[in-house]
């Protein structure tokens, strides 16, 4: 059972990363071992170009070389694939939304039949990004979680420490938990 982890915060350690590694020990828990770390911010990831190559060539390839190389390799391995990220004006980051837009080349094969863990963190407002999620879940055959957390205290309007979010900590333990026992019995 393979994961991989698509952190979309230039923040390292921050809130959406804080989750993920509770998520993390939780998969840990139950004896997975085989995750793989994405920074998207450290990444050299040009964006689509639009060029319509996947959509052309015989076997779907993307026409830019760098990378994203590496995240299709790992893709294309994964069962479980988690995208991390705070919301930046209403979605996901720039930098997470890049390789999103450079998977088109995965969606003519074998971007569906996995298992997509979303965690998202934000202040005011996730409906956008948990929206598109939903919307291509079904489309695409894949088993959708979605934990949100809101780090924004707005009656006295400052952030929360994500420590102190310790709700959301445990569901994401949890759900670390939950996915690599349901995992194990499909593999
Ligand atoms: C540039 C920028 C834009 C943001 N835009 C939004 C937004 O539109 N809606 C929202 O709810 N939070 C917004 N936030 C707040 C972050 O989503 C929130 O603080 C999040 O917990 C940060 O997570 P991180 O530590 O993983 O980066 C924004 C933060 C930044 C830096």
């Amino acid at each position: 059972m393979k994961t991989i982890i698509l952190h979309g915060s230039p923040r390292k350690k921050g809130n959406s990363d804080t989750l993920v590694e509770y998520f993390i020990n939780g998969l840990k828990q139950n004896g997975v071992k085989k995750i793989k770390h994405f920074y998207a911010n450290e990444l050299n990831i040009k964006p689509c170009q639009g060029c319509l190559t996947c959509a052309t060539s015989v076997n779907h390839h993307c026409a830019i070389n760098d990378d994203m190389v590496e995240i299709y390799s790992a893709y294309n391995d994964a069962d479980i694939v988690v995208f991390a990220t705070p919301m930046y004006w209403g979605y996901m980051t720039a930098q997470l939304k890049t390789i999103l837009d450079r998977m088109e080349a995965l969606a003519w094969e074998g971007f569906g039949n996995k298992t997509f863990i979303v965690i998202i963190t934000y202040r005011h407002h996730c409906e956008s990004t948990v929206a598109f999620f939903e919307r291509i879940a079904p489309f695409f055959n894949i088993k959708l979680h979605i934990l949100t957390c809101c780090t924004y205290n707005q009656a006295e309007q400052k952030d929360i420490p994500i420590k102190l979010c310790q709700d959301q900590l445990e569901e994401a333990y949890q759900l670390g938990i939950d996915i690599s026992s349901i995992q194990k019995d499909i593999n």
